[in-house]
């Protein structure tokens, strides 16, 4: 992964403490030793053919890049083909010189409830933490960021951030194959961060949240969007076992006692933007992505539960002042 165009960025910045471990943390996650088939995703990054990149929208629904003259049909095949090589593609959706990757997941509908209620983005550095392959960095970018590193300890979605990077050259973007855990203590370097997606996947959702803290500058704006139930301040459900079939879902917090969660690790001005159920327009299966999806995972006689019986995916978007 060629990096030469991030450090410059984060040189004589606050960032820059994070520079003396960086080059070796992205060495390991993404070593051959421990990812199998990294290998053959490299191998379909290399086959990609080099295109002169036209327009680029960032800034809408389908993060787009185009160019002129298009692709011929066999090109525009063969485009798709190693562009499937990388599948699962879960986080988008994009279309890349004419070829529309239909992701899973409708990740612009997150957006849409979001981008309003949130600090412009106009000029700040951003950290995306548990981005995927970086769909909303891309918005983050769109939507005028200065810099965005999004962090994802998943190589796989890592290359598909790759290969999009492959068609749009140099860009204030990056993906990093780290988790949160990476990140060093006491940064206090970006304007704003997200997660979204995560808190759910982590064991303890308040030393996440302190983690959290510690990347974002003194009055910097912290944007969590979770996995939630119904109730009161003192609900939270821990399945026994799976939810909504995903493995590694610890804790979900009533809204209400996600906003006391963020109170005691030191946030204030904290605000519940959103609250929406997650609707199989929003995540469903695709061309790109050919495993079950929602549809499966809720009961089919009574679509408000999961297969498991609990509560069907409701999920909210809090906002948060780091102090
Ligand atoms: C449900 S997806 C959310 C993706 C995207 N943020 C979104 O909202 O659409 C959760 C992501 O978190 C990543 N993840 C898992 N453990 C993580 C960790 N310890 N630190 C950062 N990201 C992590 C996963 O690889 C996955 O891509």
């Amino acid at each position: 992964m060629d990096l030469s165009q991030l450090y410059p960025l984060m040189t004589d910045t606050a960032l820059e403490p994070w520079l003396e471990i960086l080059p070796r943390q992205v060495e390991a996650g993404l070593s051959n030793d421990s990812y199998g088939k990294l290998a053959e995703w490299q191998a379909a990054l290399a086959q990609l053919p080099d295109i002169q990149a036209g327009n680029m929208d960032f800034n809408a629904d389908i993060v787009s890049i185009g160019g002129e003259p298009g692709l011929d049909k066999k090109e525009k095949a063969r485009l798709e083909e190693i562009l499937k090589k990388l599948m699962p593609w879960r986080k988008g959706p994009y279309r890349v010189h004419g070829v529309y990757i239909d992701t899973e997941w409708r990740s612009d509908f997150k957006w849409q409830r979001l981008k309003d209620a949130i600090q412009p983005l106009a000029g700040r550095r951003v950290l995306d933490v548990g981005c995927g392959n970086g769909y909303h960095s891309w918005r983050m970018l769109g939507a005028g960021a200065e810099l965005v590193i999004g962090i994802d300890p998943s190589p796989l979605f890592v290359m598909q951030f790759q290969a999009i990077k492959h068609f749009t050259g140099p860009q204030p973007v990056f993906v990093l194959p780290l988790g949160i855990e990476a990140m060093p203590d006491s940064l206090r370097a970006f304007d704003t961060v997200f997660s979204m997606g995560v808190l759910y996947h982590r064991r303890s959702p308040m030393d996440h949240l302190y983690q959290l803290k510690q990347c974002l500058k003194q009055g910097g704006e912290l944007v969590l969007e979770t996995l939630v139930i119904k109730g009161d301040e003192h609900a939270v459900l821990m399945p026994e076992d799976r939810y909504a079939q995903m493995r590694n879902v610890w804790f979900i917090p009533s809204s209400r006692a996600m906003m006391l969660w963020l109170r005691r690790a030191g946030f204030k001005n904290i605000r519940l933007i959103d609250e929406t159920y997650t609707g199989v327009q929003e995540q469903r299966a695709t061309d790109w992505m050919r495993f079950h999806s929602l549809e499966n995972f809720l009961d089919a006689d009574d679509m408000s539960r999961t297969i498991e019986g609990y509560d069907a995916p409701l999920r909210a978007i809090f906002i948060a002042e780091a102090p």
